[in-house]
C-alpha cells in the first residue's frame, strides 16, 4: 500500500515541525487544523497508550483519515511514576511554573531523584493500530535552570548531562528526548513499510 498523506493529531507547531523534519519529503503531515478538527479531543484514559489511542481512534472514526496522535508524561521514580498521565495538569492547567513548584515541594525530602519522560504515540492506517514508544532517563534538579524550551524543561536533567532540557539546543534535546525516540521509531516503521 502506499501512503502519501498522514494526520498528527495535534495542533502544537513544535511537534508539528519535529515531526516534519524527521519525516523529510517521503510522507504530507496534516495538523488537526488541515482537516478542519476543531474540537477538544478527550484524554481521559488513565495511562499515556490509553489517551494515545483515545486522541488516534478519535480522529480515524470521526475524520476517516490514517493519522497518528501521541501523549507524554514525566515520570518521577519516587512518587510511583506521578505525575505521569497527569503532567500538563498537576498543579494548575499547563501552568508549567506551578506543576514545577509542586513537583519540587513533593521531592523535597526525598534522595531519589530519578525520572523519566516517556511518550507514547499510536498510529492508525486502514484500522491497523500500531504503538511507538520513546524513553529519555534524567533527574529532577533541585531548582529551576536555563529558559529555553517548555513544560518541566528547567527541572528535568537528561543522564549523562550536566545542563537540563531548558539549557539545550532544541536540536540536542530532540536528539536524546522522550519524543524525539518515539517519533523517529514512528519514522522508521512508515518508510519500512510505506515509502514509495
Ligand atoms: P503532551 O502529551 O506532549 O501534551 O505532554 C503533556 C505534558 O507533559 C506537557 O503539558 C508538559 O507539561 C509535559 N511535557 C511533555 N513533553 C515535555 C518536554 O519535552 N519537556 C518538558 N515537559 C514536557
Amino acid at each position: 500500500m502506499l501512503l502519501s498523506e498522514l494526520v498528527f493529531a495535534t495542533n502544537n507547531k513544535h511537534k508539528l515541525e519535529e515531526v516534519k523534519a524527521c519525516l523529510g519529503d517521503s510522507f504530507r503531515i496534516l495538523s488537526l487544523a488541515d482537516i478542519g478538527c476543531n474540537e477538544d479531543i478527550p484524554e481521559t484514559a488513565d495511562t499515556l497508550q490509553g489517551n494515545a489511542l483515545l486522541k488516534a481512534r478519535y480522529v480515524y472514526e470521526n475524520y476517516h483519515v490514517n493519522c497518528f496522535a501521541d501523549d507524554t508524561g514525566l515520570e518521577v521514580d519516587a512518587l510511583d511514576g506521578e505525575p505521569g498521565v497527569h503532567s500538563a495538569r498537576y498543579a494548575g492547567d499547563h501552568d508549567s511554573q506551578a506543576n514545577m513548584t509542586k513537583l519540587l515541594q513533593k521531592l523535597e525530602k526525598k534522595c531519589d531523584r530519578n525520572a523519566q519522560f516517556r511518550t507514547v504515540i499510536a498510529l492508525i492506517i486502514e484500522g491497523k493500530e500500531t504503538l511507538f514508544q520513546g524513553i529519555v532517563r534524567g533527574s529532577i534538579s533541585k531548582e529551576r535552570c536555563g529558559s529555553g524550551g517548555f513544560g518541566y524543561d528547567p527541572i528535568f536533567i537528561p543522564q549523562d548531562y550536566t545542563q537540563s532540557f531548558s539549557e539545550l539546543s532544541m536540536e540536542e534535546k530532540n536528539s536524546i528526548s522522550h519524543r524525539g525516540k518515539a517519533i523517529r521509531k514512528l519514522v522508521e516503521y512508515l518508510k519500512s513499510q510505506y515509502e514509495k
